[in-house]
This record gives structure tokens, C-alpha cells and sequence, in this order.
């Protein structure tokens, strides 16, 4: 198939004890230079994806893997009958081979068709596939390419803990064909990635080639394919840079990446430091970088791609705390080291710009990210004091662990001075959010509801979870000072939403979106379809909503 960018080179770094370090790209390794040793082999960075228009009995692989489906009628007004009804359970596909060689096992009633269940045959009878794989996607009415995805992640993670290489995914076929590709590559790229890199007993045990069985238009499926590699490729690019300890993962060095990121795909990328974010008057970010010793660094990234309209220009802008110890107002020590994925709105921006860069839709992008640490020092801001943001508002500061919406308060001004005509922010911004609505759903805000709609039917083709919070201007009383334009924090009560109205003072009147991903960017266990550790949540839509800018 086409291009696919790959990245086999290695940068470096300097590290504390001034030995160059090389990184891979992806991050999978990193080794002393002056070590002669073997190098660890890193994982290939491509899953090779190939698609297949031959009859599945004819594809010779490790394992082929089909989706079996429950067609027992389920309407809802039934109640109680409802769980007496038999299963019927098929293979989702339109071929005689593989439902026969189901048939007897799906007969046995030892298949529950519980979401995700795994059933692995041998040597299957009339196939050229040494397995069959079988995973279940639950009832038939409610299988979509959502779910979809999630059994090509947990086919990836099954076999792949097998030690199985390679694998030939039969295209259900109650999905249209273009949307079960995507669904496929995008499902199984997010299921291959593991963030075991510092383990030395890892075991790299990965997927390295993916066929998909399906037919119809070849032109068409192929760019579908390429473009869920990008996706896929762009998440687990955004979910390595997230799961990097804040010792490797610096303001410094999160710009380096990016800045490798944007030379490779062919995007301008400028990083400015403490100078010219003191320069610009950018207030309220250098509050929360005057307290640590590592630079920060303000990241910018642009996409204006020949033939796009002056307007819309989109600026997507993310919260890039490297680390948060909560500055003065510390943090308790009981799950603090969590605090290293409070980049992930930055990364997810990052990831987000490379996936545009590559996918060139006809619209111009802006990529800003606010890195820094949050660090309690004798340089560090202290409670009470008053910071003049960028915009000229002043903010006195309440508690130094609401430092996010600080550093996205300029984020999202300086934006709208570059000429962004909508913003959208990614942020790991409140605990609250996460009492809200828990590890499933991420918070969505808005001021502007067209503009929101138009994210919701982006969110809703990525196959990604959040959900809408109010910004009602009764909130607005709950960052109300008595000494300056406005707190930093609204206290405990609707703490989401109160950092929401925050942030809300600083994009105006210009159509916003905002993201608390909190509680969503981190897996706090690992699911069947993906590894614990950090999720890539809103590449997709992010990536699928500007896609859609573009028309
Ligand atoms: N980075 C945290 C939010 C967070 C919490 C992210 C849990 C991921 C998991 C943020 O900077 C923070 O500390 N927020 C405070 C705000 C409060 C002081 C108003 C919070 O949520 O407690
Ligand atoms: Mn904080
Ligand atoms: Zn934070």
C-alpha cells in the first residue's frame, strides 16, 4: 500500500548526569551512546497493513479472525422474556467457509457472545489459516463500528500475547465496507501499543502485519486504510510522548519532539522560552513557570496547506504541565507520580497536528502548547498573589494546583492573536471532571452551540466518549474576586465547570471548545482492547472535526 511515514532514526538528549542519551522517536528505548552492548531491538514503528479482496478460505496467515454476533430478536418492550430468548449466534461475514467452520463451536453453547469474548480454534477444517480467532461482539442490533474497533484491539492484544505475528481480520459485513476498514486499523493500532519501554523483561511482543479481508471499491478502501494508519499511528505517537516520566518528558523536550515531529511531516514549528513568553506578557503562564528550573516552553505549530480559504483558521491548544506537583499548594503524595500526564492535552495536540500534516485537509490548523512544570520553589507563585494575563485581565491566585487553566488562559489568547477563527483546547484540567462522569466519558464545553455541534458529530465518528457540561453564567459568580477580574478557583462545587468559565474569560466571543480529559487520558487498568496507561483520547475527533472543516 502507498507511503507510510516511518521514523527510524534516533535523536538525542542530554541527560542529568550529561550523558547523551539516543531516543527512539517512538520512544521505545533508551541507552547510554557510550554502551557497546547490543542495542535492544525497538519494536518497528509500522504495523504493515495490507488489504485482502480473496475468499477468506484462501488467505494463508497465523490466524484469522471473525466477529461473531448475537441475532436473537431483543426488542426492549419485551422485559423479562427478553432473557429467555435463544441465542443465535453467527459469524458476521458473507462466507460459506468461515460460518461453516464456526458453525459446530457457535452450536455448543459454551459461546456466551459476551463483548469481547475470545474463542481461538486450531487447524480450522476447508481454511488455509492455521486459527481462527473468533471474538465476540454482543448483540447484533447494537454492533457498530465503535464496537468494532474494540474487537480489532482486543484480537491484536490476544494474539499478540500468543506470540503471533500476523493476522487476517475478516470485514464483518453488517458494517459498510469503508467504515469497517477504518474501524480495523484504527482499533488494532491503538490495541498494539504497550508502555512497557523501561521494563527489562518486556517482551516486544507485537503485531508487525495486518490484512483485511473485505471487498468493494479498492481505490477507496486502500485511502481509508492509509488514513486510519495515520490516525492510529498519530495516537500511539500522542500516547508515548503521555507516558514518558517527567524526567525524560522536560518542556525542553517535549518541544524537541514536536519540532521533530513538524520537520518530518513538513510543518513550521517555532518554540519560544522563558524570554519570550515573559516578552509577550503572557502573565499567566510565566506564574506557573517562574517556579521551576526547567525552561518552559511555548510550542507553535502551523498547518496552512496551499489552496486553503483564508478562514476558518482552527487553533487547537493544550495543556503541557510536564509535571504537577501543585506548586505551593502541594499536592498529596499518594498518587502524585500520576501527575506526569498532565501534558496529555499538549501531546494530544501534537499528535493531533502530525495526524493533519499527513492526512492534508484543505484548511489551516494552528498547534499551540503551554509546557511547564508546576513546581513549588523559592521563585515559585505564592496564594494570593495577582497575575495580569496576556488578554490585560487579572487573576488572583487562589491555589497554585489550578495552574491548567493559567497556562491555557494565554494559550488560548495568544490563539485568537494568531488568527484563529475557532479554538478547541485538550486539557488534564480538574479532578472534578472525573467525579462527574468517572473514567468513561470526557468533559465537552462550549460557548457557542453550532460549533459544538459540530464536534458532537465528529466525537460521535471517532468512537470516542464525552459528554457535555453546562457553562451557565451563574457560574460565573464562582470566580468572582474581590481583588482582581477573577479567582482561579471556584472552589469544590461544579469544580469543572468553574475552570471551564475560567478559561471561557479568555477565548471571549471567539466559537470554543473545551475538553477536560482528566479522567479519560489515563487507563487506570487495562481493558481487552487496550493497555493500561495512556488512552490518546481526542486525537480521533480532534483529527475528524477539523477533516470535516475542510468539507
Ligand atoms: N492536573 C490537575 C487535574 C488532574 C487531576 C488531572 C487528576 C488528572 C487527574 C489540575 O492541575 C489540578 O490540580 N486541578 C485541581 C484544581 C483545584 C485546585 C481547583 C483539582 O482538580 O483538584
Ligand atoms: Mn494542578
Ligand atoms: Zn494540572
Amino acid at each position: 500500500m502507498g507511503f507510510i511515514p516511518s521514523c527510524d532514526f534516533v535523536s538525542s538528549v542530554v541527560d542529568e548526569f550529561e550523558n547523551t542519551t539516543l531516543v527512539c522517536p517512538r520512544l521505545h528505548f533508551s541507552l547510554p551512546a557510550d554502551d557497546t552492548g547490543e542495542l535492544p531491538s525497538a519494536p518497528s514503528e509500522n504495523m504493515k497493513t495490507t488489504l485482502s479482496f480473496s475468499k477468506p478460505a484462501e488467505v494463508e496467515t497465523e490466524s484469522l479472525v471473525a466477529v461473531v454476533l448475537d441475532h436473537a430478536q431483543q426488542d426492549p418492550g419485551q422485559g423479562n422474556k427478553n432473557k429467555e430468548a435463544k441465542q443465535q449466534l453467527k459469524v458476521d461475514a458473507d462466507d460459506a467457509a468461515v460460518q461453516s467452520v464456526a458453525a459446530d463451536l457457535l452450536a455448543s453453547g459454551e459461546v456466551t457472545c459476551k463483548p469481547l469474548e475470545i474463542n481461538l480454534m486450531h487447524k480450522p477444517a476447508g481454511l488455509r489459516a492455521k486459527r481462527i480467532l473468533l471474538v465476540s461482539g454482543g448483540g447484533a442490533k447494537k454492533f457498530k463500528a465503535y464496537d468494532l474497533r474494540r474487537v480489532a484491539g482486543a484480537a491484536v492484544r490476544s494474539l499478540k500475547s500468543r506470540g503471533i505475528r500476523g493476522f487476517a481480520f475478516v470485514a464483518p459485513s453488517s458494517i459498510p465496507a469503508e467504515e469497517a476498514v477504518r474501524a480495523i486499523v484504527e482499533g488494532a493500532f491503538i490495541g498494539n501499543f504497550d508502555p512497557d519501554y523501561y521494563r527489562s523483561d518486556r517482551k516486544d511482543q507485537k503485531i508487525d502485519t495486518l490484512t483485511i479481508i473485505t471487498s468493494g471499491d479498492k481505490v477507496a478502501l486502500e485511502k481509508a486504510a492509509i488514513e486510519a494508519q495515520i490516525i492510529g499511528e498519530s495516537q500511539n505517537f500522542t500516547r508515548d510522548l503521555v507516558n514518558e516520566p517527567s524526567n525524560r518528558m522536560t518542556p525542553t523536550i517535549l518541544a524537541e519532539r514536536a519540532k521533530t515531529m513538524c520537520q518530518e511531516v513538513g510543518l513550521k514549528c517555532e518554540v519560544y522560552g522563558a524570554d519570550k513568553i515573559k516578552e509577550m506578557k503572557m502573565g499567566a503562564f510565566w506564574s506557573v513557570a517562574q517556579g521551576s528550573d526547567e525552561p518552559p516552553a511555548l510550542i507553535v505549530m502551523k498547518y496552512e496547506p496551499a489552496g486553503a480559504p483564508d478562514k476558518p483558521v482552527l487553533g487547537l491548544v493544550g495543556k503541557g504541565i510536564t509535571f504537577d506537583t501543585g506548586g505551593i499548594s502541594i499536592k498529596p503524595a499518594d498518587g502524585m507520580e500520576k501527575m506526569k500526564y498532565d501534558m496529555a492535552g499538549g501531546a494530544t495536540m501534537i499528535g493531533a497536528m502530525r495526524a493533519i500534516a499527513l492526512l492534508k485537509p484543505k484548511v489551516k490548523v494552528i498547534g499551540i502548547v503551554c509546557a511547564t512544570e508546576n513546581m513549588p520553589s523559592g521563585k515559585a507563585q505564592k496564594p494570593g498573589d495577582v497575575q495580569i494575563a496576556m488578554s490585560g485581565k487579572s487573576i488572583e491566585i487562589i491555589n497554585t494546583d489550578a495552574e491548567g487553566r493559567l497556562v491555557l488562559a494565554d494559550g488560548l489568547f495568544y490563539a485568537r492573536q494568531l488568527g484563529c477563527t475557532h479554538l478547541v483546547d485538550a486539557a488534564t484540567l480538574t479532578g472534578a471532571v472525573v467525579v462527574a462522569l468517572g473514567y468513561a466519558n470526557a468533559g465537552v464545553f462550549s460557548n457557542d452551540d453550532a460549533l459544538y455541534e459540530r464536534f458532537r458529530t465528529a466525537n460521535e465518528k471517532a468512537g470516542e466518549k464525552m459528554w457535555r457540561l453546562p457553562l451557565d453564567d451563574e457560574y460565573k459568580e464562582n470566580i468572582k474576586s474581590s481583588i482582581a477580574d477573577m479567582v482561579n478557583s471556584g472552589g469544590r462545587w461544579g469544580g469543572a465547570i468553574n475552570a471551564a468559565m475560567f478559561l471561557k474569560e479568555f477565548a471571549e466571543d471567539t466559537p470554543w471548545i473545551h475538553l477536560d480529559i482528566a479522567g479519560t487520558a489515563w487507563m487506570e487498568e487495562q481493558k481487552p482492547w487496550i493497555a493500561k496507561g495512556p488512552s490518546g483520547i481526542a486525537l480521533r475527533s480532534l483529527v475528524q472535526f477539523v477533516k470535516d472543516f475542510a468539507g
